[in-house]
């Protein structure tokens, strides 16, 4: 059996992607999950980048035990320093340092040369070693990088004491085949291959990250660096869920990872929800309709025998079907025993304030889901918001003119207004706008999505608010979709109204 090394980059590389931050007690709750689920590296971070970033990477650094904690930086000393220094209290720390070794990034991002970019190349490994016994080196844009001078930058970079090389398809452009025939190349054609690890990175800007790092682990890569749900820049990155369960499945290719994949749905379900990014309904493994068979040749078909037609044991990602319904009746126990399926875990007082959110919504709502546990503990986030929505009336109706009026929590200060629009959302909106005596933003993008069912469910809303000339994401959920609305309206806002 063949051991795959899980490094998984969701809160780097899966929190690069706009409106996905998380500050650091939610990272570290991602943190403390992945390392539950057996994940081997957690990427925590590019601590030069920002002091949130470097925080989060300490903050993780003495959060878990287990997994190595890497820290990612530029080929450039500045960078390697603020890794080591966040990564002080790690227990087994990385420092993932790296460069453009494709044609284009030489010449445009750097202005150079293959000989100068492997002078460099070295230089940074040799630096970061300093530091650090494990050092990963990334070869940007490996994917579009000539097979012949790729092998000489991994040649160079182990050379330097480099314990795993990375080799990202940064763009998405590869063809398996292809990526599959790259990574052969360099396990045949780099003499000192087998004193390092080589990792796949793929991005899926063509739909084939899983196809293309299968590829790469059937061809030599030993770890793989993936995120949940796949989230990630552009189209995200390799699903950490589909390749677990990818070689759970094929026992054939004898290839072995320590992912307890019990814990996939609680992990999925959770980082969706912090991240407010929703799971696309048919995502393999682990979208809403992964296991839901319609057709009823299918459904006689799994009633007989669940082998007929599934590949996968529900049970196996954690999806109990005997699942306790959650309702106003039920108790804390029974709520803190979902939310430990779910990953989460939390002390009596934050136990007895959800649980307290809990019944408010069990009266609005029969049964209360998985996402609406997982929006319940996220609920305290607005508490540090300087502008808060305490009161909110709307009219509205056909043949009337919608009408809103607000009031304002601001910093202290009441302001209420009352505004008309051409919908119910657009005079809340206005009314919002007058009381801050502000109305120089615009609305980019506004997404309802009902969480799943029902006219008694919750309502998630995702805005995106333009102010001179920057981009602000506000959040929301309420059974009201109104004012969902107007919320997420105000919590965007608060990111720029000081
Ligand atoms: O996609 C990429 O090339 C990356 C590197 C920084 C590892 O994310
Ligand atoms: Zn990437």
């Amino acid at each position: 059996m063949n051991r795959l090394f899980i490094f998984d980059t969701t809160l780097r590389d899966g929190e690069q992607v706009p409106g996905c931050q998380l500050n650091t007690v939610e990272k570290i709750q991602v943190a403390k999950a992945l390392e539950e689920l057996g994940v081997d590296v957690i990427e925590a971070g590019f601590p030069v980048s920002s002091p949130g970033d470097f925080n989060s990477v300490v903050e993780i650094s003495k959060a878990v035990t287990w997994p190595t904690i890497c820290a990612l930086t530029r080929a450039v000393e500045k960078d390697i320093d603020a890794a080591a220094e966040a990564l002080k209290f790690a227990k087994r720390g990385r420092i993932h340092t790296g460069i453009g070794t494709s044609d284009p990034h030489i010449q445009y991002k750097f202005n150079s040369n293959r000989e100068e970019i492997i002078e460099r190349a070295i230089a940074a490994t040799k630096y970061a070693k300093k530091y650090v016994e494990d050092v990963e080196f990334y070869c940007e844009d490996a994917g579009r990088t000539e097979n012949e001078y790729l092998a000489r930058v991994v040649e160079a970079v182990i050379k330097a004491g480099a314990t795993v090389v990375n080799i990202p398809d940064t763009t998405g452009y590869c063809l398996p085949d292809d990526y599959g025939a790259k990574i052969r190349y360099l396990m045949e054609h780099v003499p000192n291959v087998h004193r390092a690890i080589l990792s796949t990175h793929c991005h899926n800007d063509l739909g084939m990250a899983t196809a293309n790092t299968v590829q790469g682990v059937l061809n030599g890569a030993r770890q793989v660096e993936v995120t949940i749900n796949g989230i990630g820049e552009r189209a995200g990155n390799t699903s950490l869920e589909e390749i677990a369960m990818i070689f759970k499945s094929h026992k054939e290719k004898e290839i072995r990872t320590h992912i307890n994949t019990t814990k996939i749905y609680g992990i999925s379900r959770m980082v969706s929800s912090l991240m407010n990014m929703p799971v696309q309904p048919n995502k393999a493994v682990v979208g809403r309709n992964a296991f839901a068979h319609s057709s009823g040749i299918h459904q006689d078909g799994v009633l007989k025998n669940r082998e007929s037609y599934e590949i996968m044991d529900p049970k196996d990602i954690g999806i109990d079907d005997n699942a306790i319904v959650l309702t106003a009746r039920s108790g804390r126990a029974a709520l803190k025993h979902r939310l430990q399926i779910l990953g989460v875990e939390m002390e009596q007082e934050k136990l007895d304030k959800v649980y307290q959110e809990f019944l408010k919504l069990a009266d609005r709502k029969k049964d209360i889901n998985d996402d609406d546990v997982l929006m319940l503990v996220g609920k305290d986030r607005t508490d540090m918001h300087r502008i808060k929505l305490e009161h909110l009336q709307v009219t509205s109706g056909i043949g009337l003119q919608s009408m809103a009026s607000v009031c304002l929590n601001m910093a202290g200060v009441r302001r209420c207004e009352a505004a008309a629009g051409n919908g119910p959302v657009d005079a809340g909106i206005k009314a919002v706008k007058k009381a801050i005596s502000n109305s120089d933003m615009t609305i980019q993008e506004f997404l309802i999505q009902a969480i799943s069912k029902g006219s008694d469910d919750t309502g998630k809303v995702h805005m995106q608010v333009e102010y001179k000339g920057n981009v602000y994401y506000g959040f929301s959920a309420n059974t009201d979709i109104i004012a969902a609305s107007v919320e997420a309206f105000v919590d965007a806002i608060n990111k720029f109204i000081i």
